[in-house]
């Protein structure tokens, strides 16, 4: 199937690729997998813990063009952005930017899914 320019320019230049170092008590993980597909996608969010504001991101995701495309472009989008702003990213913004047609439109879910679980893996280590 054929990639939208947007698609292919973040699966050529992907951002915020990685992962944070393990322990790091102001990184929240969201791990998420897409039956339909099998493709798995981990993101991760650096937290201020004074501002509550997501200062960076990263992710790793084992999956197709659209998939890599929607971490890469979530990881941008939640820099600067408070827990709860984050976790109200919809997974039909993500589509409209990339311009994911149908059969692509679970790849925009799994990261919307992703930052979701991110932002609440970081609440439930910082509710105590
Ligand atoms: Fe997910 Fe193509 S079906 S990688
Ligand atoms: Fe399954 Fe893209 S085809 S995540």
């Amino acid at each position: 199937m054929a990639y939208s320019q947007k698609v292919v320019e973040h699966y050529e230049n992907p951002r915020n690729v990685g992962s944070f170092e393990k322990g790091d008590e102001s990184v929240g993980t969201g791990m998420v997998g897409a039956p339909a597909c099998g493709d798995v996608m981990k993101l991760q969010i650096k937290v201020n813990p004074s501002t509550g504001v997501i200062e960076d991101a990263r992710f790793k995701t084992y999956g197709c063009g659209s998939a890599i495309a929607s971490s890469s472009l979530v990881t941008e989008w939640v820099k600067g952005k408070t827990l709860d702003e984050a976790a109200s990213i919809k997974n039909a913004q993500i589509a409209e930017e990339l311009a994911l047609p149908p059969v692509k439109i679970h790849c925009s879910i799994l990261a919307e899914d992703a930052i979701k679980a991110a932002v609440a893996d970081y609440k439930k280590k910082h509710t105590n």
